[in-house]
């Protein structure tokens, strides 16, 4: 089938280089001409493991790039809008990059002959493809949604850094869609997936993305409530977690507490789903807790440092990892960045290092110092702070020599040196 892929971010890109791998003909639409240019050119406009080898396969071939909606909507058959959705101020997701794309989406709806299916696949809130997408498309086309065109919600569970791996071996298959026709067009896409696919209403596959990534959450921030419970009973709470992991109602994954969950998709994807409750007159008590936990847990990390050393200022405190998760570069809302920020108002001087983030913490923190390796930062520090989950944290142990005491918080489980005062976050 010939496709079209509005957005070339993590998801865009990756949607594009996965449906070309499928068998389809693609073609990624986007206002960026650079990321055109180099997608055309077969390089990964973002690091993803395995997306550079995909558009390599298939650039000029099935796979090509434009910033020419005209052209691509009109010699494809369906259209994903996978653009952003970033936070607005007060929580909500900011529709304004959804609502252009929608729009330039309409503006050649309205000259095009024959059916088009119209895919949202960008993470919106229940109700908007249907309230908000859906309008613009008939007013701006003057087409008839269900006559005309087709329109449905596609939404997609990849995690950063293997988002190729996801896309090519999922779980779940979801789609949404006005109508049956909208909706086979849309299934038939994924027909060689060994996954069943869902198919749902447009906003109940709006909810599916929501419910689904606030569950993950909750189970982590369960994990860290049950955790600091632990801590004061001196008790394991990894080894408690381990066990109640084995009930298959439960599973074992995300139930690792520490310093808490960060990223481009739970903390933004809670809050929104609060926004929208509380917009419909519903408070959601459970997803508030899920938020406020979340927020403590990197602020205990200094309590608990502060305890054990006095006060903290004039200190030298060593960071480890500033990436919100190990793999990444991604610092979007990075338990490292409340820690940070939380060091430099109690009077810390902070040394910070991570084996991939570094360039984009500057953005965030320029003053504070940044080390080439783990080394380098903890020589001479008062103490260290471990906030992400990076593997070669794991082999760290004459690295922790050259500290002035040898004290660690560890906010992920993840030291194994012998001979240091490791205290974990919550256990
Ligand atoms: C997540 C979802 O997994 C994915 O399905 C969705 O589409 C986007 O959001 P991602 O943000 O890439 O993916 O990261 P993920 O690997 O899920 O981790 C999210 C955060 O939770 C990280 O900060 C990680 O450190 C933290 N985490 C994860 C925990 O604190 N404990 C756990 O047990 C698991």
């Amino acid at each position: 089938m010939k496709i079209s892929v509005i957005g070339s971010g993590y998801v865009g890109s990756v949607t594009a280089a996965c449906f070309a791998e499928v068998g389809h003909e693609v073609v990624c639409v986007d206002i960026d001409k650079k990321k055109m240019d180099q997608i055309n050119a077969g390089i990964s406009p973002i690091y993803e493991e395995g997306l550079e080898e995909l558009l390599q396969k298939y650039a000029g071939k099935s796979l090509t790039a434009t910033t020419d909606y005209e052209y691509a909507i009109t010699n494809t058959d369906i259209s994903f809008i996978c653009v952003g959705t970033p936070s607005a101020e007060d929580g909500s997701i900011d529709l304004s990059i959804v609502r252009a794309a929608t729009a330039s989406i309409g503006a050649v709806l309205a000259k095009k002959e024959g059916y088009h299916v119209v895919v949202v696949k960008s993470t919106v809130v229940p109700e908007t493809t249907e309230k908000f997408v859906l309008p613009i498309l008939e007013e701006i086309s003057g087409k008839i949604a269900g006559k005309d065109f087709g329109v449905a919600m596609n939404p997609e569970f990849l995690r950063e850094g293997k988002a190729v791996y996801d896309f090519m071996h999922p779980d779940k298959i979801v789609v949404g869609a006005i109508d049956k026709k909208s909706g086979d067009l849309v299934s038939e896409l994924y027909r060689t997936f060994k996954c069943e696919v869902t198919r749902t209403s447009l906003s109940t596959a709006e909810m599916i993305k929501y419910a689904n990534n606030s569950l993950l959450a909750t189970k982590i921030s369960f994990a860290n409530e049950i955790g600091n419970i632990c801590k004061r009973l001196n008790v394991d709470t990894y080894e408690v977690m381990e066990a109640v992991g084995k009930d298959s109602r439960i599973s074992p994954r995300f139930l690792n507490s520490g310093a808490g969950f960060g990223g481009s998709c739970f903390p933004k994807d809670v809050k929104a789903l609060i926004g929208k409750a509380k917009e419909i007159g519903y408070s959601p008590d459970l997803l508030e807790s899920v938020i406020a936990v979340n927020e403590k847990q990197p602020i205990l990390m200094t309590e608990i440092l502060q305890k054990k050393i006095g006060s903290l200022a004039g200190k030298k405190i060593a960071v480890l990892g500033l990436a919100f998760k190990n793999d990444t570069d991604d610092i979007r809302e990075s338990r490292a960045i409340p820690v940070i920020a939380e060091l430099l108002r109690l009077g810390t001087e902070i040394s910070a290092y991570d084996p991939m983030a570094t360039e984009n913490m500057k953005r965030i923190f320029p003053t504070i110092e940044y080390s080439e390796k783990a080394k380098d930062a903890l020589k001479s520090a008062d103490a260290c702070l471990v906030m992400t989950e990076w593997d070669e944290f794991k082999q760290l142990d004459s690295e922790f020599e050259g500290m002035k005491e040898k004290i660690v918080i560890d906010g992920r489980r993840i030291i194994k040196a012998k001979n240091i005062d490791c205290e974990g976050l919550c256990w």
